[in-house]
């Protein structure tokens, strides 16, 4: 069983400072999802439950209840039996919620209606995130009702449920060092592993054999798997955003697109190159290339402290549009083909996202005044600018159709600027064609 280290005690503690006297918030873990028949998903537990009790087995529900200053840490989870045990392993149980993962006191899951109706009279507010888990939802707000019936005899009960997303999410999007070390590891690893499907990867080859190629070195590498399904189109599959078939045979003139991102002890990375399957670029894939290179680069540009998220986004669609203007692929003003979104037949998606224990991750894009967030240390985003040419376009040339370029990067902002966690992967076309 892994260690745990101190962050998860002072989260629990940031957070519950930031709730009202007499609440309790109820954090539940994420069911467990069914493959086939009687064949479950491989169990990955729920983001926010994780980030405040670093535990990780499916089950389980956390309660936080706050009276006056003081809060107390409830932790229920499935016990040792052995006979399930046999099955899947060692549990921490009761013993180990509190002495691994430092609950305060810790019950089977199958006490929680019964302490939870204990508790919750006396409280005046719940935070509980509505809509994750139906049957759970049914039970609290059942619960709910069933309290306010005290009402009469003088108890207090509480009147609403409040959402405990807004601040967790507020406290995820700034990672502190663990976290940022977390994701350094993964981000290392997705440069490995790219790295190694670079030098693998020829004409005659599957998309899937690269496929595996690189989650073989996320694994071999010590990450959990892949953070999302892995991207790997050869030719015109380079213009589907999402593809992940991966079942095409690479042709010996075709450009390759990975994205593929490893996650480590839950933390994902993202990343993206593009390169051509014979290391040697065409000058068509050449500007295009260049064009996104530039608009990733100024994006990267920048992300500091002070500047705001949407910031390195219009960066990009500006570099980009300078750039598809030149190949006379946009015709008209900068000001008009921005204004009216004219390059999105080419760039329809955002140039990036916040990225941690979930790779589009958790916290607000928008502050309070509606304005886009200003940028903090501690924050990781990737910055991922593309131009996508579907066979598909009518008034494109033939030339361009079927070219699809990507070039992602995780970054976080840091005191003097920004850090780039995928340094290192081969990116400019020096890079890419000296690459073997
Ligand atoms: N890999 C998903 C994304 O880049 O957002
Ligand atoms: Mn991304
Ligand atoms: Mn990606």
């Amino acid at each position: 069983m892994k260690k745990l280290d101190c962050n998860f005690e002072r989260r629990r503690k940031e957070f519950v400072s930031q709730l009202p006297e007499y609440s309790i918030a109820i954090i539940p873990n994420k069911l467990i999802s069914i493959r086939s028949n009687d064949v479950e998903y491989k169990y990955r537990p729920d983001s926010d439950f994780y980030y405040l009790t670093g535990f990780d087995e499916p089950n389980s529900i956390c309660v936080l209840v706050k009276e006056k200053r003081e809060f107390t840490y409830l932790l229920f989870v499935e016990g040792k039996e052995q006979e399930k045990e046999i099955w899947v392993g060692e549990k921490a149980g009761i013993q180990g919620a509190k002495s691994i993962y430092k609950a305060d006191s810790a019950y089977l899951i199958t006490q929680f209606d019964d302490v939870l109706k204990k508790i919750i009279s006396g409280m005046e507010h719940i935070y509980f995130p509505l809509g994750k888990n139906k049957e759970l939802d049914l039970k609290i707000t059942s619960l709910l009702s069933e309290s306010r019936a005290n009402v009469r005899s003088g108890i207090k009960t509480p009147r609403a449920i409040f959402d405990p997303r807004d601040l967790i999410h507020k406290m995820r999007l700034i990672k502190d060092s663990y976290e940022i070390d977390c994701m350094k590891k993964a981000a290392d690893i997705s440069k490995n592993a790219h790295v190694l499907a670079m030098s693998y990867a020829k004409n005659g080859m599957f998309e899937y054999e690269l496929e595996a190629i690189i989650e073989y070195k996320f694994r071999k590498e010590g990450a959990i798997g892949p953070a999302y399904p892995s991207i790997v189109g050869s030719g015109k599959n380079c213009t589907i955003l999402h593809y992940i078939k991966n079942n095409k045979k690479i042709q010996k003139n075709d450009l390759l697109l990975i994205d593929a991102g490893s996650e480590y002890d839950y933390y994902a990375s993202d990343l993206t190159r593009t390169f051509p399957v014979n290391k040697k670029f065409n000058s068509i894939q050449k500007d295009i290339y260049q064009i996104v290179l530039e608009a990733q680069t100024k994006a990267i540009e920048q992300i500091k402290p002070g500047k705001r998220f949407i910031d390195s986004h219009n960066k990009a669609v500006g570099v980009l549009v300078e750039g598809l203007k030149e190949l006379r692929l946009l015709k008209g003003s900068i000001g008009e083909i921005i204004k009216k979104g004219k390059y999105k037949k080419f760039f329809m998606h955002r140039t990036g996202h916040w990225l941690g224990l979930d790779v589009h991750d958790a916290g607000p894009y928008i502050d309070n005044n509606g304005n886009s967030i200003k940028l903090v240390p501690g924050m990781v985003m990737t910055v991922e600018p593309g131009i996508y040419i579907s066979e598909n376009l009518e008034d494109v040339p033939e030339k361009f159709k079927g070219i699809g370029i990507r070039i992602e990067d995780d970054v976080l902002v840091t005191n003097g600027g920004n850090k780039v966690l995928t340094y290192g992967t081969p990116k400019t076309i020096d890079e890419i064609e000296a690459f073997s």
